[in-house]
């Protein structure tokens, strides 16, 4: 099984670890290194077989490749995954031992990896890594650290939004649109507050209803129930939770004039992208309008940016969207295959250079 997945990925390296005293299966895939290193977020999660962590940590690395190009940082596009029995509470002694000895492997990869948080993994943990690695971004602030790279996805994704309604409507205000959050966590939770500044109206929802409420509350929005996101009218729909919301059996039943939201992999497969183009929805490709987390990270830990250079950076986002839809707009394909093409033609212009 591994020799199959292996044989049909086309990224640099795998380094893969069986930790006996921890039982975990350490992957990190290193897709492209091609723009800078390798660099992408560990996800801890308990999977059926260690395989199923093989596959992820492929497909997670190539997508970084991806959005780390299309957000124009120096680094490459990689991933890393702990098959864990089941996931150890923050601040337990397992936790500290498992993240330790996995920061050694990352030590052992000489920079080519750089890692991050990412599912069930968070600032206190790289600070953990740090302990045993340089090559880690996203520490606690008082580390040294970017810390959550939340605002930053929250504030490009702001952006995005603006300048995606502003290409399918031709308005540059959004004061009277309303904006659908599916998930009101870390990112949906910030999102909200800026669509509030801006005036635009917000629907909260969440499977955590209080959470939904309390969103709702603070800026003045309404509640969606979580069940009910697909068919709910609304202007955007912004889907900050989980992917694969966009397929054939709710595309159809979309109500709304534009998809852009943080959630990573939205699309249930590349035809979807078709179907939304055909309903007239334009879609915001998501690895482009979330990439305010990757720039955050490397523009605040790496580039020693200031707060003003952050702010041009994440609404540079929006201008990338645009230059995507005009592609698509004039190459007759979906907005997906135009943002995959921005991102390979950075990659191959990195490669010559
Ligand atoms: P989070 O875990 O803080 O928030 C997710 C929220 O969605 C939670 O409140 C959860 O209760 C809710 N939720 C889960 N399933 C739901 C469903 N089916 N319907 C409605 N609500 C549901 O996650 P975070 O950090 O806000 O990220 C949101 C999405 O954006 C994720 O897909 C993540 O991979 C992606 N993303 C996040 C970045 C970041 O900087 N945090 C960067 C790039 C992408």
């Amino acid at each position: 099984m591994f020799e199959d997945l292996l044989a049909r990925w086309d990224g640099e390296e795998v380094a893969v670890r069986y930790d006996e005293p921890t039982r975990t299966w350490m992957f990190v895939g290193v897709h492209s290194t091609v723009l800078g290193p390798a660099m992408g977020g560990t996800r801890m999660k308990t999977y059926a077989g260690p395989e199923d962590g093989l596959r992820d940590v492929l497909r997670l690395s190539e997508a970084m490749s991806y959005k780390q190009a299309a957000a124009g940082v120096p680094y490459g596009g990689g991933k890393a995954v702990l098959a864990v029995p089941r996931v150890p509470a923050p601040g337990s002694s397992e936790r500290r031992t498992l993240l330790l000895r996995y920061a050694g492997l990352v030590d052992s990869l000489h920079g080519t990896y750089v890692t991050a948080a990412d599912m069930n993994t968070a600032s206190p943990d790289m600070d953990l890594i740090g302990e045993r690695t340089t090559h880690v971004l996203g520490r606690s602030r008082d580390r040294g650290g970017a810390g959550d790279p939340a605002p930053g996805t929250a504030l490009g994704l702001f952006h995005g939004i603006r300048a995606t309604w502003r290409h399918a409507t031709g308005s540059a205000d959004i004061s009277d649109v309303t904006v659908l959050i599916q998930g009101v966590g870390s990112v949906g939770d910030r999102l909200a507050d800026h669509l509030e500044e801006a005036g635009a109206g917000v629907l909260a929802a969440d499977v955590d209803p209080a959470r939904a409420e309390k969103t709702a509350q603070r800026v003045g929005g309404s509640v969606v129930d979580a069940d009910a996101v697909i068919g709910t009218p609304c202007d955007v729909y912004a889907p900050c939770a989980t992917g694969a919301v966009l397929t054939s059996q709710t595309i159809p039943r979309l109500a709304c004039r534009v998809v852009a939201g943080a959630a990573n992999n939205q699309l249930g497969g590349p035809e979807d992208a078709a179907l939304l183009s055909q309903r007239g929805i334009l879609y915001a490709p998501d690895y482009v309008i979330n990439a305010g987390g990757v720039i955050h990270l490397a523009g605040y830990e790496t580039l020693g940016w200031d707060d003003a250079m952050m702010q041009a950076r994440l609404a540079g986002i929006g201008e990338t969207l645009v230059g995507i839809f005009e592609t698509a707009d004039a190459e007759g394909i979906t907005t997906a295959q135009a943002a995959d093409r921005f991102a390979r033609d950075r990659i191959a212009a990195g490669r010559m250079s």
